[in-house]
């Protein structure tokens, strides 16, 4: 099963949605949810559900919701259980999102404690993705719900902090800012938010706007609170004041992928290839080309297993490790993708989503698409080099491979090494290949 109420209340059994009934059925889903695996007694249900004078009929009422649920819910009967006095519904590990979400959010916590903020972001952002709206947000007004809801609430937002301090570590600061300002601006009196768009504009180059929030900040904290804003709000204050070069990012991670469970690519360094000493010169070549402004296609193909993810990994470990971003899409073979799968996830590497593709066969509609992203990419180049990195694309689609020779045919002038890597032969390879700098055919090792 799968239960959300982060956003509204929600029970799915595989893909199916179950049909949850009114109102009051689903608040007493909701009320058993919120304890889960205990014994809720039929008292304080009714209190919960109908206050302090419930109706004669509310006993009544609240097993003629039980029933109902029971027939909804697979073995509804073990599934909401009949105890002493009341009821308990049982919820297996990680079938409630708000446990996956907490669950996430305390391992990119960890995580980011450790110094892995590239880890930490793909954890923190996983946990903000099972988000889907405001929390029991169909129980806004129900007093069973408030206190979940205002914790709960309190504690996304504290996720959306995690995530943009691990953003910052990872030298994002440009993309930030936007929505720093909004989250500032919605949350006038939270400091920590306050600091990290300081920070985020201070390193773009906006000491000035930087010094004009810590003023604003001041102003709403005395005006609201009569307060002075925290220490952490006032030494960063005169840091920027100071140019104090401790402030400045040192993006030496590579931002993260935004896929969970996914293998992290060049994050780590990669564990030492054989026999590959040729094609990694190679590379390398290709890499300081790039460094310089000089982009370069290469291609990697070979059979199942060869190695050649391993080699792409290895290359991204050595980009890194020159400052390089990493931005790293792969084909899915399983089918159901959407449309540029691949550059879906290279782009959010990023810190951005990809524009919108035109629907249906209007070329020229996709001609402006191209464009688009890749002015996306060059612009990101233009502020530090990039190595894209677009695996399995043997499982990628069409339109995945046309956008790669798009992006190629522009690449010289582009400070950006890109690997397009594939088992042999993808379609289209023969197109792909008269822009790449070299097609390299990896064996299997003996
Ligand atoms: N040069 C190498 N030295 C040592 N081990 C390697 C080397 N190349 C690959 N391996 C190991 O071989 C296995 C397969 O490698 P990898 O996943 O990179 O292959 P692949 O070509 O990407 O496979 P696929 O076609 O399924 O995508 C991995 O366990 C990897 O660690
Ligand atoms: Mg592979």
């Amino acid at each position: 099963m799968d239960y959300r109420i982060l956003g509204p209340l929600q029970a799915l059994d595989g893909d199916r949605a179950l049909a949850l009934g009114g109102p009051r059925q689903r608040a007493v889903l909701a009320l058993l949810l919120l304890h889960a695996n205990e014994a809720v007694s039929s008292e304080m249900i009714v209190h919960e559900l109908w206050g302090a004078e419930p109706p004669r009929t509310a006993a009544k009422a609240l097993q003629n919701c039980v029933s109902a649920l029971r027939k909804v819910l697979p073995a509804g009967v073990e599934t909401l259980r009949s105890v002493r006095g009341g009821y308990a519904l049982r919820v297996g590990p990680g079938e409630l999102d708000r446990d996956r979400f907490e669950t996430l959010l305390a391992e990119g916590r960890a995580l980011q404690a450790e110094g892995d903020a590239g880890a930490a972001v793909e954890r923190l952002r996983a946990a903000l993705a099972l988000w889907h709206g405001r929390p029991l947000s169909d129980f806004a007004f129900d007093e069973f719900a408030q206190d979940e809801i205002v914790r709960l609430e309190e504690l996304h937002l504290a996720a959306v902090e995690e995530k943009l301090e691990a953003e910052l570590a990872l030298g994002l600061h440009p993309h930030l800012v936007p929505e720093l300002e909004a989250l500032a601006s919605r949350h006038p009196l939270r400091e920590r938010l306050r600091g990290q768009l300081m920070l985020a504009l201070y390193r773009s180059g906006r000491q000035a706007e930087a010094l004009a929030v810590y003023r604003n900040a001041r102003s709403a904290l005395l005006g609201e609170l009569g307060i002075e804003p925290g220490r952490d709000l006032q030494d960063l204050e005169r840091a920027i004041l100071a140019q104090d070069p401790a402030l400045d990012s040192s993006p030496t991670a590579a931002p993260a992928p935004a896929r969970v469970g996914a293998s992290r690519p060049g994050r780590r360094a990669a564990p030492p290839l054989e026999g590959r000493d040729d094609e990694l010169e190679l590379l390398e070549a290709g890499l300081e080309d790039a460094l310089a402004g000089r982009g370069r296609l290469f291609i990697v193909v070979g059979g199942p297993g060869t190695g050649k993810t391993s080699f792409a990994d290895a290359i991204a470990s050595r980009a890194k490790d020159r400052g390089a971003a990493i931005l790293w899409g792969r084909g899915w073979h399983g089918g159901g993708a959407p449309a540029y799968w691949p550059w879906r996830q290279a782009i959010r590497d990023a810190g951005q989503e990809l524009p919108q593709p035109p629907p249906g066969d209007d070329d020229a509609a996709r001609f402006r698409f191209f464009e688009v992203v890749t002015e996306l990419i060059r612009s990101e180049a233009a502020q530090r080099p990039q190595l894209l990195v677009l695996d399995d694309l043997q499982s990628a689609d069409e339109g995945s491979l046309l956008l790669l020779e798009f992006l190629a045919s522009e690449l010289p002038e582009m400070a950006a090494l890109v690997v397009a890597v594939a088992r042999d032969d993808p379609p289209r390879l023969d197109e792909l290949a008269r822009y790449a700098t070299r097609t390299l055919r990896l064996e299997g090792l003996p």
